[in-house]
């Protein structure tokens, strides 16, 4: 057992915090957000990520799992301190790094003793030797020779299986330059090495690598389906088959071969900017990754002018659009494809009509420029009731079986846009409606 810090309550910070509670270690988690904090104190879970309430409770009520503000009280208290703040992309594309910076400082004014200092933010190559850095500037600045090592341990959590992923990862990569802090991070992780997950030990450049290049290497996945799919249309082939073909093959695999109207939320855009500018800066340019977010912006345009051109044109018509997060299974909003559809939509004279199980809160600020072109409503319905058109955004599943007597009756034109082929194209044409998919 291990007394440990996580800093940031964010998706990563939280989830980590509350499953290694899960594991019998005690946690403090740390945010600079009073609000958030005092929420988490009355148990009240800011984020929605199905099956974490029940485990933010259950560690709370046994003491061992437990919120605040104060940094320094907590790296006293503990041994390990993870880093789990936001990354937020700079003006270039890269990583600002200026709240891993604020962290990294702030642990060492006040450590006393030996300490692991884990990255668990997604961070570009070569972090961890500045965080090395800022730690022992600030030692220095004290006079003080305190022993500390910096290990890099990437997340590869989804939102939306976020508990589950971190339970059953398909590997915990830990890069560090000590066999202490290695020996100090399988401890942490115990529960995992039983379960004989594989560990990946490796240096810290590595571990780094090893996230950027796994994110990127399926953004880039997806976006080649979705060129595949746009392809498709064109020859009259259907994508659902190719890829299920194609994943039929071992060394393909049939994961994030789905094709839909690109790739959202807060990594993968994220990543595959990040990697693009360390590819750019480092002189050795990975423009695979660098066409991937070119293609996965147009693909987004693409969406919207596929309804506007099938339609004729959305001057003064009203679309119902279903789903507005970048996935299901979240409220998150973040680089959501839903944005630019709408947006564009909107420029293109629309009024939308729209409904999302968890994430409207979150589209009302993002999308407030649309004004009172974009309607929120209280289900999928409503969102029906005299539009021109339906538009699936997000697969939630209360979206995958609409009552089709209903949807006709409430629209008053016969446009279906399954952005997201959830619907089989023959099933909806023999209810009587224009169906338009992606790449079927
Ligand atoms: C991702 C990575 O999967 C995870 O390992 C990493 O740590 C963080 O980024 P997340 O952003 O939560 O996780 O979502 P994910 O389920 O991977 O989906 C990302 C986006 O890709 C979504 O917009 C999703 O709709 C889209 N997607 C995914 C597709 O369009 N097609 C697919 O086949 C798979």
């Amino acid at each position: 057992m291990n007394n440990i810090a996580v800093v940031g309550t964010g998706y990563v910070g939280l989830v980590t915090g509350t499953i290694l509670s899960d594991f019998g270690h005690n946690i403090i988690c740390v945010d600079n957000d009073e609000k958030k904090v005092s929420r988490l104190k009355n148990g009240e879970v800011p984020i929605y990520e199905p099956g974490l309430d029940p485990i933010v409770e259950r560690n709370a009520f046994y003491g061992r799992l437990s919120f605040t503000t104060d940094t320094a009280e907590a790296v006293k208290a503990c041994d390990v301190i993870f880093i789990a703040v936001g990354t937020p992309p700079a003006e270039d594309g890269s990583a600002d790094l200026k709240y891993v910076e604020q962290v990294a400082r702030q642990i060492a004014r006040t450590m006393d003793s030996y300490k692991v200092i884990v990255d668990k933010s997604t961070v570009p190559i070569g972090t961890g030797q500045k965080v090395k850095g800022w730690i022992a500037e600030e030692l220095a600045a004290r006079g003080l020779d305190i022993p500390f090592d910096v290990v890099s341990n990437p997340e590869f959590l989804r939102e939306g299986s976020a508990v589950q992923d971190f339970t059953h990862p398909d590997r915990v990569v830990i890069g560090a330059e000590s066999e202490k802090a290695m020996e100090i991070m399988k401890e942490v992780y115990r529960v995992l090495y039983l379960n004989e997950t594989p560990f990946v030990e490796t240096n810290i450049e590595t571990a780094e690598m090893i996230k950027y290049a796994s994110n990127a290497f399926l953004a880039m996945k997806i976006t080649y389906i979705n060129e595949v799919a746009n392809l498709c249309e064109k020859v009259g082939a259907n994508v659902q088959h190719v890829a299920s073909a194609m994943g039929r093959d071992g060394r393909i695999s049939p994961k994030f071969l789905h094709a839909g109207p690109g790739y959202g939320g807060s990594c993968f855009p994220k990543d595959t900017l990040a990697l693009a500018e360390i590819g750019r800066a480092a002189g050795a340019r990975i423009e695979l990754i660098e066409q991937t977010v070119k293609s996965n912006e147009n693909q987004k345009k693409l969406m919207a002018k596929k309804i506007v051109d099938t339609m004729g044109g959305v001057e003064g018509k009203t679309l119902a659009i279903l789903g507005l997060a970048f996935k299901p299974n979240t409220d998150d909003m973040r680089e959501s494809p839903a944005i630019t559809i709408l947006e564009e939509l909107a420029a293109a004279g629309a009024s939308l009509r729209a409904y999302d199980p968890e994430a409207m809160e979150e589209a009302a600020w993002r999308l407030k420029a649309l004004g009172d072109k974009l309607a929120f409503v209280s289900d999928e319905y409503e969102a029906l009731q005299g539009s021109d058109a339906v538009v699936i955004l997000t697969e939630w599943n209360q979206f995958r079986n609409l009552d089709f007597p209903r949807v006709k009756a409430a629209l008053s034109s016969p446009f279906f846009f399954d952005l997201r082929n959830i619907y089989p194209r023959h099933l909806v044409e023999a209810e009587g409606f224009t169906y338009v998919g992606v790449g079927v």
